[in-house]
């Protein structure tokens, strides 16, 4: 049976409660929704007692504010994709909230609509108030983009949010443990600042990175200063499979860690499901394959199964949470 609440990746932040409290659609407070009975298991603010005793108001929303890009280079320019990596100046409080591991910003053009906002990962933030990202040109929003971030333009970018790493509360139990993060393509972006987050715990962690079809590895800088181990692996016929099932079988491993497309995921979780441990099989963790369009809980491009992905915190249990909703 499918559970009616989730954690939230918002609950007891500064945009909560957020607008989903007011139309009675708490990802998290079953009371919220109209139920006598709370199922939220959650032992932090609680967001009933926080709506109720605030008269029923809600937080605003994340604000909207300009960057400035700092700096640009080419990660690909092939003829299967062109990639470019950034640095962005923004407010303090957006790169000092913007270290959790899994956090993105959405970005835009100046001067067009919200419906050019990107979801894109953050690579890394440092105190002087920068964020690197980098972006894969795919279609109309990300060519936008491509011609929107040139150095000393400006950018809208509204963030930070959170829900771009599934199962994340696992990492904050088991991040100073031994942790594998296998990662391809695009879906090295959010990987140093998970790496940088288990190096910062006292965990262990090894990253095993192909370069998919940018044919590039684009985070070694990043990870060399962070003393990260990391594995580059060559294309293969099997995708590596073979190669991270021995990795996972010898590791001892307490946490896996997918950052790619979905087709990735599954075929690790595949992996996992076949595997011959005779220790118990790692937990597993994954980045979000869902479409994110406003990223507040409000437009609904990133429903699963009936849940809002942008907001709830998914485990493991929950599968349809590794699916493409498209
Ligand atoms: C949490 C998160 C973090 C991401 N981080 C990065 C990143 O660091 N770098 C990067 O290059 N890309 C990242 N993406 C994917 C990026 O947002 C999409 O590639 C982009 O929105 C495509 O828009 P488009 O108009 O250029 O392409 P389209 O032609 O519209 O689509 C190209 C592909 O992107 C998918 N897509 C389209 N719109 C969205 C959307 N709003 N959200 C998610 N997928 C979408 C489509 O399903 C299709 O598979 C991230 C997505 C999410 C949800
Ligand atoms: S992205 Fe809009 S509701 Fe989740």
């Amino acid at each position: 049976m499918l559970k009616s609440s989730w954690p939230c990746f918002d609950a007891g932040s500064d945009y909560c409660p957020c607008i989903l409290a007011h139309f009675g659609q708490c990802v998290s407070c079953s009371m919220l929704r109209g139920d006598v009975r709370c199922d939220c298991g959650w032992n932090g603010i609680c967001v009933y007692d926080e709506f109720t005793r605030n008269r029923q108001s809600v937080k605003p929303g994340r604000q909207e504010i300009v960057a400035i890009v700092i700096e640009r280079k080419e990660i690909a320019n092939n003829g299967n994709c062109r990639a470019f990596w950034s640095r962005l100046s923004v407010t303090p409080n957006l790169a000092r909230w913007s270290v959790f591991p899994g956090s993105f910003v959405l970005l835009r053009p100046r001067g067009t609509r919200e419906a050019f906002n990107v979801p894109i990962s953050i690579m890394e933030t440092s105190e002087d108030g920068a964020l690197e990202i980098a972006v894969e040109v795919q279609g109309i929003k990300t060519t936008a983009l491509e011609q929107a971030l040139q150095v000393k333009q400006e950018v809208l970018a509204t963030g930070p949010f959170w829900s771009g790493l599934q199962g994340y509360s696992l990492l904050t139990h088991l991040g100073a443990k031994n942790i594998l993060v296998i990662t391809k393509g695009m879906g090295q972006a959010p990987v140093p600042l998970i790496a940088r987050y288990i190096v910062h715990r006292g965990g262990n962690v090894k990253i095993m990175v192909g370069p998919g079809k940018l044919g590039q590895v684009f985070i070694t800088e990043n990870l060399q200063k962070l003393k990260a181990p990391f594995e580059v692996l060559p294309k293969a016929t099997d995708h590596n499979l073979e190669r991270y099932k021995q990795e996972i079988e010898t590791g001892n491993y307490d946490l896996l860690i997918s950052a790619g497309s979905s087709l990735q995921h599954q075929g690790i979780l595949e992996l996992l499901a076949k595997s011959s441990l005779h220790r118990k099989v790692p937990h597993f963790l994954w980045t979000s394959p869902l479409r994110m369009t406003c990223a507040e809980g409000i437009c609904g491009s990133c429903l699963v199964s009936g849940f809002r992905g942008c907001k709830a915190q998914f485990d493991g249990n929950f599968k349809s949470g590794f699916e493409p909703n498209n």
